[in-house]
């Protein structure tokens, strides 16, 4: 496993998802998931399963030390009445007394960025988080959120090779915070693509593959895949043994021109 190292945190590039996976299948897939090396666990307030991923991460029986553990606050928690008891409400479901990360899952327009920003810095002061960042955060927020004096450490945001992130990867870089792709296969949306899966012929590996592998080379770029079934989860994190030459990433960069978005909800931000 390649782990990324950022302002005292140190994090594996490829971490698993658990968004859409019910209580049930959280639990067992989060275990399965540890016992085949993945130490980077991602669920959100809004996912409603964080007592089912603590439960995952007991039954692994690996020490809670040793698991990179991601939450976020729902747009609705984000206001100075409910962004802490929400997190202490976080805390208690995934039966730990600290995450790894705290982000701040969606902007909302109803609280001002300073106040939530604010809860969100106080929320580490407390020492319920170990590190902070954002998710779905354009440029322009991000900016405002480090004029606030916040030690971002990621913008989780949606990356794959359908995507053209270049312009907030580019900005992030520069100001050395990481970017955690989000639906790295796209929900589903390369499955089957050409390109991918004739470049994975020559190392024996599938388009999901190539595509998370195309991710994780880059500089400062986790992914967190989601899976329901053991086999794909496997499979995505056999993705070590191989490096991609210049010419298939660039191949493959050029797939960013189709601009394909599958998580656009109303309440979206004006992306970069
Ligand atoms: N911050 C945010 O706003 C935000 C938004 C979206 C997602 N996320 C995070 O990012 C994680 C990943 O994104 P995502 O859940 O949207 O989607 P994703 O990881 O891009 O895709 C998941 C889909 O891919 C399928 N899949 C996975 N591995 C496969 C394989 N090896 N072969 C065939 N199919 C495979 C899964 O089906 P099976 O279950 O059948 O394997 C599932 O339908 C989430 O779980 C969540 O933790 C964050």
């Amino acid at each position: 496993m390649k782990n990324i190292t950022i302002k005292g945190a140190t994090i594996p590039a490829l971490g698993f998802g658990t968004f859409q996976l019910n209580p049930s299948e959280a639990t067992h897939m989060v275990e399965a998931a540890i016992n085949a090396g993945y130490l980077h666990i991602d669920t959100a307030q809004m996912y409603q399963n964080e007592e089912a991923v603590g439960k995952g991460i007991k039954a692994s029986g690996v020490s809670r030390d040793k698991v990179f553990l991601t939450t976020k606050v729902l747009p609705s928690n984000l206001g100075k009445q409910s962004f802490l008891p929400s997190v202490e409400q976080s805390l208690k479901k995934l039966d730990t007394d600290y995450v790894d990360l705290l982000l701040i899952h969606w902007p909302n327009a109803d609280v001002p960025l300073e106040e939530y920003i604010g809860e969100l810095i106080k929320a580490q002061e407390k020492g319920y988080t170990k590190h902070i960042g954002v998710s779905n955060h354009p440029i322009k927020l991000v900016e405002q959120a480090l004029a606030t004096g916040a030690n971002l450490i990621t913008n989780q945001v949606e990356y794959h090779p359908l995507l053209d992130q270049s312009k907030l990867y580019d900005y992030l870089r520069s100001k050395d915070i990481t970017l955690t792709a989000y639906s790295p296969i796209a929900q589903g949306e390369i499955i089957g693509n050409e390109t991918l899966k004739a470049i994975g012929e020559k190392y024996g590996k599938n388009e999901i593959q190539v595509a998370l592998n195309w991710l994780i080379q880059q500089e400062n770029v986790l992914a967190i895949p989601r899976s329901s079934k053991e086999k794909n989860m496997q499979a995505n994190i056999d993705i070590f043994d191989f490096e991609l030459t210049p010419e298939e990433v660039a191949q493959i960069n050029q797939l960013r021109e189709q601009n394909l978005r599958v998580v656009n909800p109303g309440f979206a931000p004006q992306w970069d």
